[in-house]
């Protein structure tokens, strides 16, 4: 497994975004069959976006960072294809916590989990709330973490 470092920039006009948006075509929208219009959405304009890259400069994770009434989500959590299964999405995971602590000052963090990756998240600390309706495209259960 490579290193990867991070960049995060705020809003859609910034080099950040354009490199999570091809991660996010390549696979909200053409491997999980996300209607483009749903993937960007009016929060891309306000939250913080994230990349991952090699050492290489190759991009291979992205994921966002919102505040959606008074909660601090993470959202938009993915990994290329090719780069899967080794651990690139707790990597991710723990930069996204690092930041919303150490930067953003914030402890608490929800994430909408789609249902096949919840015991993913579980294993990383986060916590079902289970009487919570998510609204979401794919079906997905709501989940929180207290960082400190
Ligand atoms: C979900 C995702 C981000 C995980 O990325 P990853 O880099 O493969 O994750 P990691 O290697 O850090 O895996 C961590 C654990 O989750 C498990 N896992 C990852 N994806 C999984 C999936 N789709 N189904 C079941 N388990 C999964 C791994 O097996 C691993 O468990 P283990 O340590 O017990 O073996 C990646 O599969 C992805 O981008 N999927 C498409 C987009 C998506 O569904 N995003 C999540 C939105 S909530």
């Amino acid at each position: 497994m490579y290193s990867l470092s991070f960049q995060v920039d705020f809003g859609k006009d910034n080099e950040v975004f354009r490199k999570a948006l091809l991660i996010r075509e390549e696979i909200f929208v053409k491997e999980q069959k996300i209607n483009i219009e749903d993937e960007f959405d009016e929060y891309d304009d306000e939250s913080f976006h994230v990349i991952g890259s090699t050492k290489d400069g190759v991009v291979i994770c992205c994921a966002r960072i919102i505040k959606k009434n008074n909660r601090w989500y993470f959202g938009r959590i993915a990994v290329n294809l090719h780069y899967r299964e080794v651990g690139y999405a707790s990597k991710l995971l723990k930069f996204l916590e690092d930041y919303l602590l150490n930067t953003l000052g914030i402890n608490t963090v929800y994430l909408d989990a789609q249902f096949p990756v919840v015991y993913f998240y579980e294993k990383m600390g986060y916590i079902l709330i289970p009487d919570e309706e998510v609204k979401a495209v794919i079906p997905c259960r709501l989940m929180f973490k207290e960082l400190w």
